[in-house]
């Protein structure tokens, strides 16, 4: 089948769909209760972080795909009366104003739920009707990417909007760390952005085809939704989004897409810890203070 590089008349990203259902087992207890896309670091919920790198890259409309302690998202992106109403009798100009301004007034959000943490793929899924016959982004909130001069999702649009395919954030990762993410083999590794040639979800070290892994941005047609309907259970007994995406590749141009920036995982305690000790160093307030801890982790690092 030739494949087709061009499907979309409307290049411009509006959706951007955040799965938040996963059960967050890496961070329990701490998750037990919220989302692990609630976890802060430094000030804000990773999922914050993520909102405002969708809103940057132009998209109006978030769809939060929630499981069943969805009200910490909701009531975080909602405004807060009493809290506000507590502030300005405060005179608290400064602390009000963060409050008010974590979500922008032209910014709907929309919540659904996803009743099984059956896979990221399916949580996907429940978004279709929502996004309906558009191309969207999707936005992995524990993937906290500190884009160099320019949020990650924006440089995406960027690409997406020049080739009209779908396009997927790739890193370098470990070679024994293959087993953790989606793989790609692709075109012209050299380039920033190559065409992928096949897509594996978690593979053995020994049988990845290279070390080029997907990270927790995409830019997707809405022909996914399609394809995730007849996905069946992958790795880890889940409906795996790259299982959809290995079945686009037979019909679509993908582009993979390295970044430009640093990515957290922050889904693994250190690669959490690694963004607080960083976002706090950009914190001049808070640099001074870290000094004293800083010396000693060196100290003891010598
Ligand atoms: P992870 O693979 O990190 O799984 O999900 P998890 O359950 O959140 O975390 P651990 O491994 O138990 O600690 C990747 C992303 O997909 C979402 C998660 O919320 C996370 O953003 N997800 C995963 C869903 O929304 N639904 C699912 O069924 C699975």
């Amino acid at each position: 089948m030739t494949k087709k590089t061009i499907t979309h008349n409307s290049r411009k990203i509006t959706k951007a769909v955040f799965p938040v259902a996963g059960l967050g087992t890496r961070f329990l207890p701490a998750t037990k209760s919220i989302p692990k896309e609630m976890l802060p670091v430094v000030d804000k919920p990773l999922i914050q972080y993520a909102v405002e790198e969708a809103v940057a890259a132009g998209v109006d409309t978030l769809i939060f795909i929630t499981g069943r302690n969805k009200e910490a998202i909701a009531n975080h992106f909602d405004k807060a009366y009493e809290l506000e109403h507590e502030l300005e009798l405060k005179n608290k100009e400064e602390r009000l104003r963060v409050v008010r301004e974590i979500i922008p007034s032209h910014v709907d959000c929309i919540y659904i739920r996803q009743s099984e943490a059956l896979g990221l793929g399916h949580a996907v899924l429940c978004a279709k009707k929502a996004v309906g016959n558009e191309p969207f982004a999707i936005l992995l909130a524990d993937d906290l990417i500190d884009g160099s001069g320019e949020p990650c999702l924006a440089q995406m649009a960027k690409v997406f909007e020049h080739t009209g395919g779908s396009v997927i954030a790739v890193e370098e990762v470990e070679h024994d760390k293959t087993d953790q993410y989606g793989i790609v083999q692709v075109e012209n590794a050299a380039d920033q952005r190559t065409t992928i040639q096949t897509i594996v979800e978690k593979p053995k070290p020994e049988e990845a085809p290279s070390d080029l892994a997907v990270v927790g941005r995409y830019i997707l047609t809405p022909r996914i939704f399609d394809l995730l309907e007849t996905t069946g259970k992958g790795a880890g007994g889940e409906i795996q989004l790259t299982d959809a995406i290995s079945d686009l590749l037979g019909e679509q141009q993908i582009n993979a897409y390295k970044f430009s920036g640093t990515r957290y995982d922050c889904g693994s305690k250190a690669g959490f810890l690694k963004a607080n000790i960083e976002f706090a160093l950009q914190h001049p307030d808070l640099v001074a203070q870290l000094e004293e801890s800083s010396q000693k982790i060196c100290g003891s690092a010598s």
